[in-house]
């Protein structure tokens, strides 16, 4: 299966089970309205597809996983959309556009958009904690999600990235960026009948270097029209990206692909399947 079609089912089933879940969050009317500006339909929905096609590799199954994986998936994309309306704000990148419309602070204040992207990150663990999983699945992923999200994860990239005085920028980027996707492979892992409760280092090098891969791209396509982001504005912050040497950059780009083509033929995964989602990274557009 194509990994285009791939993403077009992961929005499908997590946008479905966000608004079967949604009342039960308790949130109210204008929270609600606020998650749904920056959820529904809204993004590629990557990191839930990566998290269900790692599982299908594992289980030769591309139907509709049951429902505490679609959970899981559907909380990792809420951490990935709670970390983008905090990139936006004044305080860090400062962007008026996401995915072709108005930032959530530019409609609703920065208050707002803060508590919004709080009540985000935390339901995404109350979404984990309250789905019909084993206790010991739970645990697993919960664990795998904040050590992913925190400190010495997305927020370290984070970090690096605001102060930009770091010399390693594929360090930065593998924190920032590569550290939950390579969760998403992780869970993927986890999640199949035939995966253990702790995956082995393949699964995590597979998905950070995949990581390292859509950052570098992201930094690439930060000056195209049409990518729903205001175009140009790494460069006019004077942000350190992969940009700066884009012949340097498509040689990592290349590296990386090979690298990502032998985890997954170790993996056991067919060499097909690798091949469609690297054709998808380096093509997107947005
Ligand atoms: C954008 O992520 C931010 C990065 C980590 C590069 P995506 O490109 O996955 O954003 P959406 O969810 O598809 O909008
Ligand atoms: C965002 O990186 C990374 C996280 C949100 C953790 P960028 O700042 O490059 O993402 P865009 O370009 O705003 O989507
Ligand atoms: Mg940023
Ligand atoms: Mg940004
Ligand atoms: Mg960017």
């Amino acid at each position: 299966m194509e990994f285009e079609a791939s993403l077009r089912s992961a929005r499908e089933w997590v946008d479905a089970r966000y608004l079967e879940r949604r009342a039960a969050f308790g949130w109210s009317e204008r929270l609600a309205k606020q998650i749904d500006h920056v959820f529904l339909g809204a993004g590629k929905a990557f990191r839930p597809a990566l998290l269900f096609w790692t599982r299908a590799q594992l289980e030769g199954d591309f139907s509709r996983p049951p429902a505490p994986i679609v959970d899981a998936a559907l909380a990792l994309e809420f951490v990935h959309t709670y970390s983008l309306v905090h990139d936006d704000l004044p305080a860090m990148d400062n962007d008026d556009f996401r995915r072709g419309k108005p930032t959530l602070h530019r409609l609703y204040g920065e208050a707002d958009a803060i508590l919004a992207g709080d009540a985000l990150l935390t339901a995404a663990f109350e979404i984990i904690a309250t789905s019909g999983g084993s206790a010991e699945w739970k645990v697993a992923v919960l664990a795998r999600l904040a050590r992913a999200a925190g400190g010495a994860g997305m927020i370290e990239g984070q970090l690096l990235d605001i102060h930009g005085d770091s010399e390693d920028l594929e360090r930065l980027h593998r924190r920032k960026t590569g550290d939950l996707i390579a969760c998403a492979v992780e869970v993927g892992a986890l999640s199949s009948s035939v995966g253990s409760a702790s995956p082995t280092s393949d699964f995590v090098s597979l998905g950070s270097d995949l990581g390292l891969y859509f950052q570098i791209v992201d930094d690439l396509l930060d000056d195209a029209e049409g990518t729903g982001k205001t175009a140009g504005k790494d460069a006019r912050s004077g942000k350190k990206t992969f940009a700066a040497d884009p012949l340097a950059a498509r040689r990592r780009l290349a590296e990386l692909a090979g690298a990502t083509q032998s985890t997954s033929l170790r993996l056991g995964f067919r060499s097909g399947a690798i091949d469609s989602l690297l054709f998808f990274l380096s093509s997107r557009k947005s």
